[in-house]
Order: C-alpha cells, then sequence, then structure tokens
C-alpha cells in the first residue's frame, strides 16, 4: 500500500526534525528579540514590609534581591552552610553529607571544579543571561555538541562495546535514512502532493542531506572522518567505509540512549553559555548583593499561615526560633518541603506530597592528563553510553591545559537510583570501571573523584519536578496561586523545570504578585517577554 504524507504533514515533519525554525527566525531577525532589561516595577511603600523567604537557592536569592529593589525587608532562611542549592560548582573543600552516605570532601586541585548541578545555558534563557549580566557574571561558550565524542553499547552487536565517534552514526543514519527516502520519492512510492518540479528539489535535498551519491546511493562520505588525513602534497586522504545499517541497529545504537537529543531538542542546541569559572559564581554574585538578609545553617520547622501574615519556626546552632512576617516566599523543593509542618489547604498539600523528582547523580574525576583532548581531540562535548554511566561530559574549559576534571556520568531515574545506592567509594570505581571501557587511560591517569546523588541531597530530596500533561492541569496549578500569606517560586512552579530560568522567571512572577499585593499597584507579568 502507498504511504501517503500530505505537503502539509511533509513540511511540518520536516521542520519538527530539522529545522530548528524558531532560533533559526531569531537569528535572522524575522522575530523581534524579546527586550529583557533589569525588572523595572515602579517602587512602592515596601518600606516596613517584611518578606520572608524559604530557601537561599537561585529563586529565593533573586527574589530578595529584587524586592530589596523595591525597599522591602527580607530574611532569607538557607538551610545549608551555603547559598546556591542545586547550583553549586564542586572545588577542593566542597563538602557534602547525603541521606545515606557520610560527609565526603572534594580535594580538587586549585582552579579545577564540575557543576554538579546546572552546567549550560541555552542562548535563548535570556532571563538567565541579563542576569549575569546584571550581576557582572562572565559567561563562555559550553560546548555542548561535538560529533567528535563517542558513543559506547554494551551488547552483543558488531558495533558493541567498542567507541564508535558519534559522527560516523550520525553520518551513516542520515545517509541510509535519505537513501531510503530518496529511493521511495523517486519510485513515486510516497505521495508527495509535490509538483514534478518541487519534488525535483526535495530530492536534491536529500542528497545532499544524505550525503549520497551521484546514484543517489549512500557510500563513503568525508563527513564521518577518514583512516588516514588529508596532508601535504600527494595525501589526499583515506576515507573510512560506513558502518552496516543492520550492524548500527542490532549494536543497539539505534536505541532511545543514543538519540540525538542535543540537536533536536531546543534547549540543548548550541550555542550554549557556562559562567566563567562555574555556574554558582551566579549564586554567589547574588549572594553578596543579599548578604546582610541571608541566614546560613537555618532549618526551616514549620510554616504557618496567620490571620495576618506569617509564622515560620526554624533552627539554628543556637537553638529554636520563631520569625514573622507580612508575607512569605517559599522556594523549598517540593520533597523538601513535604516533611515540613505547615497549615496549608488539602490542594497545595497534595501536589506538594504527589510531585514526583527525578533522580540524577553526577561524578567528578579529576585527572592528571587531558588524555581526551591530547589522545583523542574530544573538546567538550558528551560521550553516550547505554550502561549506568548513560553519559559522561568533558569539560569545555581550561582546554589543552595540564589537568582536567570529566563529568564520569550524569545519569538518570533508575540508573541513577542504582549507582546513588552505591557508596561514594563504590561509586568511583563503577565510574572508572566502566569508563576505562571507552578510555583506557583512566587507571594510569586517575587521581580523585567526588560524587552527588541529587536525591540523596538532604535540602534538595531531587534533580527537579517531574509533571504530566494531566498534573500540569490538576495539582501544579495549586502552587501557582498564594495560599493565602505564602506564595511559591522555584523551578517547580514553571513550565522552566531543570533550568536556572525556571527560578528566575518564578522569581519575577511572584516578585510582581507581591509587589502588587503589598503596594496596592497593578503590574502585570511578565513585564519582560522571554521566550
Ligand atoms: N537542564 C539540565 C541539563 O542541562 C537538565 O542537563
Amino acid at each position: 500500500m502507498k504511504n501517503v504524507i500530505s505537503r502539509r504533514g511533509f513540511l511540518a515533519k520536516s521542520a519538527t526534525l530539522g529545522a530548528g525554525a524558531y532560533p533559526a527566525m531569531l537569528a535572522l531577525n524575522l522575530l523581534p528579540a524579546a527586550p529583557v532589561h533589569a525588572f523595572d516595577l515602579r517602587p512602592g511603600s515596601g518600606q516596613g514590609k517584611h518578606v520572608v523567604i524559604l530557601g537561599g537557592g537561585l529563586a529565593g536569592l533573586t527574589s530578595a534581591y529584587e524586592l530589596r529593589k523595591l525597599g522591602y525587608r527580607c530574611t532569607i532562611l538557607e538551610a545549608r552552610e551555603r547559598s546556591g542549592g542545586r547550583c553549586w560548582s564542586v572545588r577542593g573543600g566542597a563538602t557534602t553529607a547525603e541521606t545515606t552516605n557520610l560527609r565526603q570532601t572534594a580535594g580538587f586541585d586549585k582552579g579545577l571544579y564540575f557543576n554538579a548541578g546546572p552546567s549550560r545555558i541555552p542562548h535563548h534563557h535570556l532571563l538567565t543571561m541579563h542576569y549575569c549580566k546584571e550581576l557582572g557574571v562572565p559567561l563562555e561558550v559550553y560546548n555542548n555538541v561535538n560529533e567528535g565524542s563517542y558513543y559506547f553499547a554494551e551488547g552483543k552487536g558488531p558495533l558493541s562495546n567498542k567507541k564508535v565517534r558519534a559522527r560516523e552514526i550520525h553520518n551513516d543514519m542520515r545517509g541510509y535514512m535519505n537513501e531510503l527516502l530518496a529511493k521511495a520519492v523517486s519510485q513515486q512510492q510516497v505521495d508527495t502532493a509535490l509538483t514534478a518540479e518541487d519534488g525535483a528539489k526535495v530530492l536534491e535535498y536529500l542528497r545532499a542531506e544524505g550525503g549520497l551519491d551521484i546514484d543517489k546511493l549512500y557510500k563513503a562520505s568525508a563527513r564521518r572522518g577518514y583512516v588516514e588525513a588529508p596532508g601535504a602534497g600527494n595525501q589526499a586522504g583515506k576515507l573510512t567505509n560506513p558502518h552496516r545499517l543492520a550492524d548500527i541497529v542490532s549494536s543497539g545504537l539505534l536505541d532511545p540512549d543514543f538519540y540525538n537529543v542535543a540537536e533536536y531538542t531546543y534547549e540543548l542546541q548550541m550555542t550554549m553559555f557556562q559562567a566563567v569559572g562555574g555556574m554558582d559564581r551566579i549564586a554567589q554574585a547574588l549572594e553578596r548583593r543579599v548578604a546582610d538578609c541571608l541566614k546560613l545553617g537555618a532549618q526551616v520547622t514549620t510554616i504557618q499561615n496567620q490571620p495576618d501574615g506569617v509564622k515560620v519556626i526554624y533552627t539554628d546552632q543556637q537553638g529554636t526560633h520563631e520569625l514573622g512576617g507580612d508575607l512569605c516566599i517559599c522556594t523549598l523543593p517540593l520533597p523538601v518541603l513535604s516533611n515540613l509542618s505547615h497549615n496549608f489547604s488539602s490542594d497545595v498539600s497534595r501536589a506538594i506530597d504527589y510531585v514526583p523528582y527525578i533522580q540524577v547523580g553526577k561524578i567528578g574525576l579529576q585527572f592528571k592528563r587531558r588524555f581526551w583532548e591530547e589522545d583523542e581531540q574530544i573538546y567538550g562535548g558528551i560521550t553516550h553510553t547505554n550502561n549506568e554511566l548513560t553519559q559522561i561530559f568533558y569539560p569545555s574549559y581550561d582546554y589543552l591545559s595540564p589537568k582536567g576534571i570529566l563529568i564520569g556520568y550524569y545519569n538518570f531515574n533508575e540508573k541513577a537510583q542504582r549507582v546513588g545506592e552505591l557508596t561514594y567509594a563504590q561509586r568511583e570505581q563503577l565510574a572508572l570501571q566502566k569508563g576505562q571501557l571507552i578510555h583506557p587511560q583512566y587507571p594510569k591517569e586517575f587521581e580523585q573523584s567526588f560524587s552527588v546523588s541529587w536525591h540523596k541531597q538532604p535540602y534538595s530530596l531531587g534533580g527537579w519536578a517531574l509533571y504530566s500533561p494531566e498534573e500540569r492541569q490538576t495539582i501544579y496549578q495549586a502552587l501557582l496561586k498564594p495560599e493565602h500569606n505564602v506564595y511559591f517560586a522555584g523551578e517547580h512552579t514553571t513550565y522552566l523545570t531543570a533550568w536556572m530560568a525556571g527560578a528566575f522567571e518564578s522569581a519575577r512572577s511572584t516578585v510582581a504578585a507581591v509587589h502588587n499585593r503589598l503596594s496596592a499597584q497593578r503590574v502585570v507579568y511578565p513585564t519582560v517577554k522571554n521566550n
């Protein structure tokens, strides 16, 4: 039977798969750029009003920073001995204890770090980039996409248990898929409903896209690399041969573990950025602006709505304290909030207790030599695996310097849960054992590690909130309204979950709402359009 694709369907599909039309339009100035600037609320009668902010992560710090510009008095209560929450870069001296593991302290060399939390900023997260600019935090390019990194599939296929450069698989698959499509189109097996002239253009496009030869067949092409590189004189270079499609499939390299997420996910497309010196430079810059109202080591135990304000009980090294405020902005992750005592309504309690958070883990491995650069020409980017490692991230800073820290695994869900159950030493052992299947240099060059399971970090208890579309319409809604005198902010109150942008957007939206209420003004958020 003939497969019929309408012109509209065809265009829609190609746009989804290949084009990334929106950023392209933005880049070509076909869409107006979103204005992002300092938050411009009219200063109101902030004087005298006290806002208690729970959590000194990015959402809490930003809320205080913006409210104080408007003249409000703020107190931020942060349970950890540092600010930033999940925005945390691990350097020598960094320390943490997990719910089921004792304290570990990083011994990394001076100048080396890895981002245990956020590590990359999409170029269209304008508000995040705006705050970096406003706070004087320099950014540099984060290399998220690297065709020279590897795919490594454990299994039984001919390409299993060996590292294969991403460029080989990507270009072989483009070749084979476009060859199939070109055959189908030229033999009129699919009805594209195109004119003969447009059909010919589509065929030419498929040939170019797939790197097909003049007969529209996929053969060797320079895209997937050389066995012998081109050079001087008569050294023309020798092309590699494509892998067989059947070998790619049977080796598991078409499984979801190896989907081309970087190019096909809006947030992961280049250009991406990182803060120079570690992503928590953003949190530290905010902290400097609000340090005098930030209480570290202050663990909230109770949040009570009162008829005319809020009462918060917290403990610190001195004992138990009660703090009153006119309003409260609660940015605590929901699994943490779930363990506190409060007098919230049943709708809010249900959301707090039922929204699942992702299990996620990372390990930083310090090596005395950047063998991935020196031996393998890998400068940034990600190697993908189907084993517990899931991903190896190569650092996007200090290229060609002597030492470096790799993120030896960055895993999610069941894999992160299994690895999170291990001791720090066992996690290191696993990262080294699986990692050396890809990089045999590991044993010789390894120096030390530090691992973080976010679902086991006491004041986070998860990576980020996960909502189903249905939950967005139901329990999520309860968190978007103030619960009498308590507002909720944080990535979990946005459609930007898992991104710093969620913290910033939610802080702005909440500050606008609080300011409206306390100063009887009507400011509509967003006053700044983002995209
Ligand atoms: N935003 C997170 C990341 O970049 C999920 O991996």
